[in-house]
C-alpha cells in the first residue's frame, strides 16, 4: 500500500496507474475503519480496480464541535486493516491540503430539498460539508468509480446530487450496509457506546424489520409509534422514524407501491446513531 499525503504527490503516481488502462475504484472514509469500510474496498478490488482509500476528518461537516472533537481515530489499526485488506493507495491528507484558505471556505452546493429533511434538520450545514469534501477528493482522486455505503443513504443522495451539479464523470456505487449479530448497522460510532448501551442499539434494526414486515397490511402512523414507543423503553432517545420515496427522499405518510426507503435516527446515550432499509 503506497501513502500519500499531498495531492500533487497522490495525483504524479496515479497519472502513472491511469495510463496502464487500470480504473480507479475510490472509497472516501473519515477513518476508525470497520468491516463496512472494508466491503467497499473488496468491492472495488472485485471490479478490477485500483483501489484508493481516503481518510479525512472532514472539520466543515460537522455542526457539533464536540462531535468532531470526540470523533473516533485509530490511524495505525485503520492502516492494518486497510493493508490486510489489499488496498493499493491510502491517501491521507492534512486539513491545509484539503482547505488551503482555511476551513471556513464556504461550500458552493445548493443542495435544495435534500438539505432541509431527515438528517438535514438535525444537522444544519452537514450536507453541504459533506458534498463540498467529497467533492474536493474526486478532484484530487480522479476516480471512475465512487463507492458509499447505503448505510448512510441521505448522504448517498447528496453526493449523487453534487456529481450531477457538476456533471462529473464518475459512477457511484451503493454497497450494502454491513450489520453485527445483532442486525446494528456497522458505524464508527458504535465504538463509543458503553456495553449497556451497545446491547440496546440493535432496536434500531429490530424497528426497522418491523416497518418492513408491516408494509402492506399496517398504517405508518401507527407502525412509527410503536418503533417510537420500543426504542423508548429501551432507554433510546429518537429523533425521527420515516418512511420516504427511495429515488428522492419524499417524506411520505403511508405506506404506497413505490420503492420506499425507512430510516430511523436515535441516540443511545450522547452517541447519535442512523439506519434505513430499502422497503
Ligand atoms: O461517510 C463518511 O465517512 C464521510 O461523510 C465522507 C463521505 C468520507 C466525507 O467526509
Amino acid at each position: 500500500m503506497v501513502v500519500f499525503k499531498k495531492i500533487a504527490d497522490l495525483q504524479a503516481y496515479l497519472h502513472q496507474q491511469k495510463t496502464s488502462g487500470t480504473d480507479i475504484g475510490f472509497i472516501p472514509t473519515m477513518g476508525a475503519l470497520h468491516k463496512g469500510h472494508i466491503s467497499l474496498l473488496g468491492e472495488a478490488k472485485k471490479a478490477g480496480c485500483l483501489s484508493v482509500c481516503s481518510i479525512f476528518v472532514n472539520p466543515t461537516q460537522f455542526n457539533d464541535k464536540e462531535d468532531f472533537e470526540k470523533y473516533p481515530t485509530s490511524l495505525e489499526a485503520d492502516m492494518t486493516l486497510l493493508l490486510d485488506a489489499g488496498c493499493d493507495v491510502l491517501f491521507l491528507p492534512p486539513v491545509t491540503e484539503m482547505y488551503p484558505a482555511g476551513t471556513e471556505e464556504a461550500s458552493k452546493y445548493d443542495l435544495g430539498y435534500l438539505d432541509t429533511v431527515l438528517e438535514a434538520a438535525h444537522r444544519p450545514g452537514h450536507f453541504k460539508g459533506v458534498a463540498q469534501i467529497v467533492a474536493k477528493l474526486l478532484d484530487a482522486v480522479q476516480p471512475q468509480k465512487l463507492y458509499m455505503g447505503q448505510k448512510d443513504y441521505q448522504q448517498c443522495m447528496v453526493v449523487r446530487k453534487m456529481i450531477e451539479i457538476d456533471n462529473r464523470d464518475v459512477a457511484m456505487v451503493i454497497c450494502p450496509t454491513q450489520r453485527e449479530d445483532d442486525g446494528l448497522a456497522m458505524s464508527s460510532r458504535n465504538r463509543r457506546l458503553t456495553d449497556p448501551q451497545r446491547a440496546v442499539a440493535g432496536i434500531i434494526y429490530q424497528c426497522l424489520v418491523s416497518i418492513l414486515t408491516k408494509k402492506g397490511n399496517a398504517d405508518f402512523a401507527i407502525v412509527r409509534k410503536e418503533c417510537f414507543d420500543l426504542m423508548k423503553h429501551k432507554g433510546l432517545e429518537p429523533d425521527y422514524v420515516e418512511l420516504a420515496d427511495a429515488n428522492d427522499l419524499t417524506i411520505l405518510s403511508n405506506y404506497n407501491g413505490r420503492p420506499m426507503v425507512a430510516l430511523i435516527a436515535a441516540k443511545v446515550g450522547n452517541v447519535r446513531l442512523i439506519d434505513n432499509m430499502i422497503l
